[in-house]
């Protein structure tokens, strides 16, 4: 049989195996097939032992020298195969690829992970890519853009209402923070583009609640009161075990009434630094939103039927919760004072036909966000008649 001609040669020089020689070697065997042969020229004295350990540790085969300072090394099939995937998003991703960035090449034989959503029709959405983008460019902080030096002392029943609905808005950012996180661990990171963009959602809530937290203490008068029934309402949100049943809850139907609440409190706010606060919060949950409407038509344009599920589970927690249902007199009371901007009855009559005004603008807000995901006008009224008296 003819002598294999090596495929290809590497000059070491002086290098030593133990001095980084291993990097070179691998990176001319990479490029062999399995059998083909590498001729290998070194310097270094004692290379010969070193680089026949070394092959038998990365499964190569040495097979000798062929002449002063030339060695041979057959390329072996290597410890591990790796296999390259795609770049494209692909409909189904397999638990095996693990961690791997999608695109990469992935060592064979690595653990499975546990992620559960590793469909493409369960998690994903158009436009996540700028939707992301937004949400990196447009943090903000609340130590930094906010103007707390503006904050004057207000009347103390107005200060106390500026309490109790920054007390409100916190615990609804909490639920809103951990709707999402929830879920991040169980989505494969195929699917990164979701991921990154409800990271970016965590933060935004972390955010605004913190920022919410800080403007009650601000005031003077502190927090207000956490009532059960807002709270009977959050649990059934961070319940819901199926990802876009929860998007819909949370990021259609809770944040998109939260965009109208939002405008309201910046619009009728008693001082600028709530008005900040409001204005912000409002351009992130309209980002917020924005996913969960594009997460929805996409699933909903693969699975038309789905709307019945979606609806089920918004009359289902409307049940769960018929013995509560109301918004808590707390918040009501607040919002009132707020809008009317103190407690004379004139006050009152005004901010009191201002609320009534806000539910409105909710409702229609909501029913419009529904008829644009493909229900008809009839259920979306329904839908938005169930939606809890929460708000979120
Ligand atoms: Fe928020
Ligand atoms: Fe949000």
């Amino acid at each position: 049989m003819p002598e294999q001609c090596p495929k290809a040669q590497i000059d070491l020089e002086d290098l030593a195996i133990h001095e980084g020689a291993p990097v070179l070697l691998r990176r001319s065997l990479a490029a062999l097939a399995v059998g083909e042969l590498l001729e290998v020229r070194s310097d270094s004295p004692e290379f010969v032992e070193a680089l026949a350990a070394w092959c038998r540790k990365e499964g190569h085969r040495y097979l000798g020298s062929t002449g002063p300072h030339r060695y041979r090394i057959e390329r072996g099939a290597g410890l591990a195969s790796v296999v390259a995937t795609g770049a494209q998003v692909a409909e189904s991703a397999d638990a095996s690829w693990g961690l791997a960035p999608r695109g990469g090449k992935i060592e064979q034989g690595g653990p499975k992970f546990a992620f559960t959503l590793c469909q493409k029709r369960e998690v994903w959405a158009q436009e996540l890519a700028s939707i992301y983008k937004q949400g990196v460019a447009n943090q903000w902080s609340a130590a930094r853009d906010i103007p707390w030096e503006k904050l004057p002392v207000l009347p103390p029943e107005v200060e106390a209402a500026v309490g109790q609905i920054m007390t409100f808005l916190t615990e609804n950012e909490f639920a809103a923070l951990y709707v999402p996180a929830r879920f991040i661990p169980r989505i494969h990171p195929h699917y990164r583009e979701v991921v990154e963009v409800l990271a970016v959602q965590v933060v935004d809530e972390a955010r605004h609640a913190e920022a919410f937290t800080r403007r009650a203490e601000a005031g003077g008068i502190g927090l207000g009161i956490s009532a059960v029934s807002g709270q009977l309402s959050l649990q059934t949100l961070l319940e819901e075990p199926d990802f876009t049943t929860a998007t819909f809850l949370l990021c259609v139907m809770g944040e998109g009434t939260f965009l109208t609440l939002l405008k309201f409190l910046e619009e009728h706010a008693p001082d600028l630094v709530t008005a900040r606060l409001a204005k912000l919060a409002h351009r992130d949950e309209a980002r917020h939103v924005a996913f969960g409407m594009e997460h929805l038509r996409y699933v909903l344009e693969r699975e038309p039927e789905r709307r019945a599920s979606l609806a089920a589970a918004v009359e289902r927690r409307s049940r769960m919760l018929a013995s509560v249902s109301g918004l808590s007199p707390y918040v009501h009371d607040a919002l009132v004072v707020f809008a009317g901007r103190g407690v004379s009855p004139q006050d009152v009559r005004a901010g009191a036909q201002r609320v009534s005004a806000l539910h409105r603008d909710m409702d229609n807000a909501r029913r419009e966000r529904l008829e644009s995901l493909g229900f008809d006008s009839g259920q979306a009224t329904s839908l938005s008649a169930y939606h809890t008296k929460n708000l979120m």
